[in-house]
């Protein structure tokens, strides 16, 4: 048994200490927004946050999460009104959209960290693969959401 908490409420489910969180996500919670790409902590197609930080869900066990916080891309916000995600939609960053989950999940991360990030730094973080190259987008996307941020870095 596995106790944590998704997006603001307690969840317990019964399953291996070694099941994969994203399993745990998708399968046994239903939040299938979060994907399952190249299950080798490789690509950022899983990515959630881990009490505010980006992890790769696939490569998780769920022991370790328990007792934690996690945020998925359904509890970002409640209606996509997330800065990021609203960028996102202005930007028309997705192509296919595969791994834009995963992308939007980094760069809220990464915006919470730092509210100006250089492209160096946008570059250094945002390590998720768009097999569609939408980097440039992101990127903007990213530049985009830190102009209306209020304060330092
Ligand atoms: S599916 Fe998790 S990093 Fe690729
Ligand atoms: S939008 Fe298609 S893989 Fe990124």
């Amino acid at each position: 048994m596995a106790k944590f908490e998704v997006n603001g409420r307690p969840v317990a489910v019964d399953v291996e200490d070694d099941m994969p969180l994203l399993w745990v996500l998708r399968d046994e919670l239903g939040l299938t927004g979060s994907k399952y790409a190249c299950g080798i902590a490789a690509c950022g197609a899983c990515t959630v946050h881990l009490d505010g930080e980006p992890v790769r869900s696939c490569a998780l066990p769920v022991s370790a999460v328990e007792g934690r916080r996690i945020t998925t891309i359904e509890g970002l916000s409640a209606d996509g009104a997330h800065p990021v995600q609203k960028a996102w939609i202005d930007l028309q960053v997705p192509q296919c959209g595969y791994c834009q989950s995963g992308q939007i999940m980094a760069a809220a991360a990464l915006l919470e960290r730092q509210k100006h990030p250089t492209d160096a730094e946008i570059d250094a973080a945002m390590s998720n693969l768009c097999r569609c190259g939408t980097y440039p987008r992101i990127r903007a996307a990213i530049h985009s959401v830190a102009a209306t941020a209020k304060g330092g870095r």
